[in-house]
C-alpha cells in the first residue's frame, strides 16, 4: 500500500473514533434495570392540570429509583408494548427523541423498551446541563436529544419543528407527572447546547433540544 493511502486510512479511522466515542460506550455500557413504573395513583388529570407550574427552587434530596422509573415512563415510556408506542406522540412515530438523565451518579440514557438506564458517563455533569445555578444541585436534569439519523425526507425546518414539538409533548408529560406527584420542575432552553453535546459525546446528527430539571420542592 502506498504511504499516502495508508495515511488517509489512518485519518479516516481516527475521525470515526472521534465522532461517536460516548455513544459507543452508551450502547455497550452497563445498564441499570429500573423497577416497573407505577402506572396508577397520583392526583387525577384535572387536578394535575390545575397544579401544573414551573418552579426553580429544588431540594437536593435524591429521587428514588421507583420515582425515576415512573417519571421516565410518564415522560416517554412504552405504553402499548404490542406496537412499542409511547406515552407521548411523535411525528410519523419516529420516536427520534432520546431522554437522558443527568444525576449526581452519572449520565444515563433511558431505554424505554427495556425500562432501563444505560450508563453514558460515570461523571456528575448536572452543572453543564444549563446556565442556571439550581441545575448543579437539583437531583435530576433530563436532557432531550433529537436523533436526526431517524428523520429522513424532511426539510431542515420540518426536522427542527418536529423535534421541538415531539420534545414539547414529553416535557409536558413530565410537568403533569410532577404536578400529580408533588414534584417541582422547569423545562429549559437556556443551555450551552454545543458544549453539552460535546460533553455528552453526541455525534453530529444528534442535537440537544431542551433540558428539564426535576426534584422535590425546596422547603
Ligand atoms: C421552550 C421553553 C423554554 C424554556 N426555557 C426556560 C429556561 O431556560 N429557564 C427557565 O427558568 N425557564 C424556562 N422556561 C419556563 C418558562 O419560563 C415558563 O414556562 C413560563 O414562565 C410560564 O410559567 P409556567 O410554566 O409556570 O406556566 C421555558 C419554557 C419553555 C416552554
Amino acid at each position: 500500500m502506498k504511504p499516502l493511502s495508508s495515511f488517509i486510512i489512518v485519518c479516516l479511522i481516527l475521525a470515526a473514533a472521534c465522532v461517536r466515542p460516548a455513544l459507543t460506550f452508551a450502547e455497550s455500557g452497563p445498564s441499570i434495570r429500573l423497577p416497573a413504573p407505577q402506572t396508577d395513583g397520583g392526583k387525577p388529570l384535572m387536578q394535575a392540570l390545575k397544579n401544573r407550574s414551573t418552579s426553580r427552587e429544588f431540594s437536593t434530596e435524591k429521587l428514588s429509583a421507583q420515582v425515576l422509573s415512573s417519571l421516565l415512563w410518564a415522560a416517554f415510556g412504552v405504553n402499548r408494548p404490542a406496537s412499542g408506542k409511547r406515552t407521548a406522540p411523535s411525528a410519523k412515530n419516529r420516536q427520534e427523541i432520546d431522554v437522558y438523565a443527568a444525576t449526581a451518579d452519572g449520565l444515563y440514557r433511558y431505554d424505554a423498551e427495556k425500562n432501563s438506564l444505560v450508563l453514558v458517563l460515570k461523571e456528575d455533569i448536572r452543572k453543564q446541563t444549563g446556565k442556571q445555578d439550581f441545575v448543579a444541585t437539583a437531583p435530576l436534569n433530563l436532557v432531550y436529544v433529537a436523533d436526526f439519523s431517524k428523520v429522513a425526507g424532511e426539510t431542515e425546518l420540518e426536522k427542527a419543528l418536529y423535534a421541538g414539538a415531539d420534545t414539547g409533548f414529553i416535557s409536558q408529560n413530565v410537568y403533569l407527572f410532577c404536578a400529580s406527584q408533588g414534584l417541582a420542575t422547569v423545562v429549559r432552553g437556556y443551555v450551552d447546547k454545543p458544549a453539552l453535546e460535546k460533553k455528552m459525546g453526541l455525534p453530529l446528527n444528534q442535537k440537544v433540544i431542551l433540558a428539564q430539571t426535576v426534584g422535590y420542592p425546596k422547603k
